[in-house]
């Protein structure tokens, strides 16, 4: 639970590390989730900093994930991207797992596009789709507001009736026609995980009208949105929900679609980024 004299202190101390280390501060968080990681290699003038070495970051757990801050221009946008995110599932708290979208913010980064691997629970979806998020839903249990209002950074009770910038989500479908991607649009379940769903739950959350599902995501967005920040959300459907399909669920095919779809995301991004 969130102790703001406390947040801030760590805030302050990340802070001043990253800038004595950064020429100029990032207008654009960026986080890869599976399947993107590859975008990184995109930044130019890159400055990579392992989260070991900031200050109070949490240190990533998941396999396959870098663990660090890449800055540096894409398009011409001065970014950030987090090559590695922090899973409520991995046993963080809600602090920590949003602690690099404050620093993002504290930096001076007013956009975040936030990215994931997701289940699609939607019939009409495919392993392989992209799916623009139009809002969420926060099944997680916690919400990494909970505690003391950090009042320097946003408000007690934050409005999320956009949260996911329509501009910008009008402008990437723009852009998708343009390369030849063809995204869907949907609302993204937060679930805590990190075991998979069951048909039962799918079922529900299709009732409630959810059209995807994942584990990561609504925390880093739900900060964002109370920093002020304007949010583009993008998953990559790499399997289909629990029930679903007649099959189970795998943490290998969910890898697979993020590998074979990772040149178009990561495309689809950076085009993404030159125009928002
Ligand atoms: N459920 C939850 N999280 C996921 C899934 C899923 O089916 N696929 C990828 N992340």
């Amino acid at each position: 639970m969130l102790n703001e004299k406390e947040y801030n202190q760590k805030l302050a101390e990340a802070r001043h590390y990253l800038g004595e280390r950064l020429n100029t501060m990032p207008e654009l968080g960026i986080i890869l989730g599976s399947g993107l990681g590859g975008f990184a290699q995109l930044i130019e003038s890159k400055v990579v900093i392992p989260y070991r070495e900031i200050p109070h970051f949490p240190v990533s757990t998941v396999v396959g994930h870098a663990g660090q801050l890449v800055f540096g221009q894409v398009q011409g946008k001065r970014v950030v991207a987090m090559q590695g995110r922090f899973h409520y599932y991995e046993g963080y708290n809600m602090g920590e797992v949003t602690f690099p979208v404050r620093v993002m913010q504290v930096l001076g980064a007013t956009g975040l596009i936030v990215t994931n691997a997701a289940g699609g629970i939607n019939p009409s979806y495919r392993p392989g789709d992209l799916v623009l998020i139009k809002d969420h839903i926060n099944f997680i249990g916690d919400n990494p507001l909970r505690g003391e209002n950090l009042s320097s950074l946003g408000p007690r009770f934050p409005d999320l009736s956009e949260g996911y910038d329509l501009e910008w989500r009008q402008k990437a479908l723009h852009m998708a026609r343009e390369i030849g991607v063809h995204p869907q649009e949907g609302i993204y379940a937060a679930m805590s995980g990190p075991s998979y769903e069951t048909p039962a739950e799918i079922r529900h959350l299709r009732a409630i009208g959810a059209d995807l599902v994942g584990m990561s995501t609504v925390p880093e967005v739900i900060v964002a949105n109370h920093g002020g920040m304007r949010v583009l959300g993008i998953s990559c459907v790499t399997n289909m929900a629990a029930g679903i399909l007649p099959q189970k669920l795998s943490h290998a095919e969910v890898m697979e679609t993020a590998e074979r779809i990772e040149k178009q995301f990561v495309r689809f991004v950076q085009t993404i980024v030159g125009v928002i």
